[in-house]
């Protein structure tokens, strides 16, 4: 594999970062490769929702990846990359960072940071996958919408960190965890379960569709989703996509 980052795009304006490199990555571009843009037109988060990048502000990346591991084992990257950003936000910019299973990194009780994966599958075969990261690094106010729920690092420690600044320390330890996903995926597990609260004994609320159950977190499973507890005892696993989560 060569390493992460060693061919770059960078650009003022895109609609989305991952909607270029997907378009790189099914021409046959090599893994690694990775896009960079000031500023995102129609920047997406998960489920639907919109990410907001306002230029200059966050760093808006998407990285080329070619993972030898199945679909259904391929939910470990995310997993990877949160422990990539909430390390780098703790060990480089003194932040305490949580993450929010699956892959919300938050800093004071709001978001930071967002991590969308996307595959391409071809009978029951991962092809490619582009792995998205959002970081809000010198926002000083949010739309309205995520006004409550967002933060920055300019927020959180008054430092003014450039989009360059940030991507140096991330691809390192991205490098380190995207390859221990596929040679030792149990200790990107625990590293995910030493940094997030949300691992193991943590009260929540799980909502999908019309179901709301309480219960308790008891660890991530080897595929990726998270182990809970129901109130009468039942374990169940809970696939990200799913559900929506809360802290309880
Ligand atoms: C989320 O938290 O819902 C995921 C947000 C992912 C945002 C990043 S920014 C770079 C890449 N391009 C996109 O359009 N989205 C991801």
């Amino acid at each position: 594999m060569a390493k992460l980052g060693s061919t770059l795009h960078r650009f003022d304006s895109l609609t989305s970062t991952n909607d270029f490199a997907r378009e790189l990555a099914a021409r046959g571009t090599e893994e690694g490769t990775i896009v960079i843009a000031r500023r995102q037109t129609a920047g997406r988060g998960r489920q639907g929702r919109r990410w907001s990048s306002p230029e200059g502000s966050g760093l808006y990346l998407s990285v080329i990846l070619r993972p030898a591991l199945s679909p259904a084992r391929s939910s470990i990257i995310a997993l990877a990359a949160g422990v990539a950003v909430a390390e780098t936000l703790a060990l480089d910019y003194g932040l305490t960072p949580d993450i929010k299973w699956p892959n919300d990194v938050l800093s004071g009780g709001r978001k930071i940071s967002g991590i969308l994966v996307e595959s391409a599958i071809e009978k029951d075969l991962l092809q490619y996958a582009i792995l998205g990261i959002g970081v809000n690094l010198m926002q000083e106010e949010f739309p309205e919408e995520i006004r409550d729920s967002a933060t920055s690092i300019l927020i959180e420690s008054g430092r003014r960190v450039a989009p360059e600044d940030f991507l140096k320390p991330l691809l390192e330890r991205l490098e380190r965890w995207y390859r221990a996903c596929m040679s030792r995926p149990e200790e990107v597990r625990a590293r995910w379960e030493e940094l997030s609260s949300y691992g193991r004994g943590r009260r929540v609320r799980i909502m999908s569709g019309d179901e709301r159950v309480e219960a308790t977190t008891r660890g991530l499973h080897e595929s990726g989703a998270l182990i809970i507890e129901l109130e009468s005892g039942e374990v169940r696993e809970i696939v990200s996509g799913e559900i929506t989560l809360r802290p309880l």
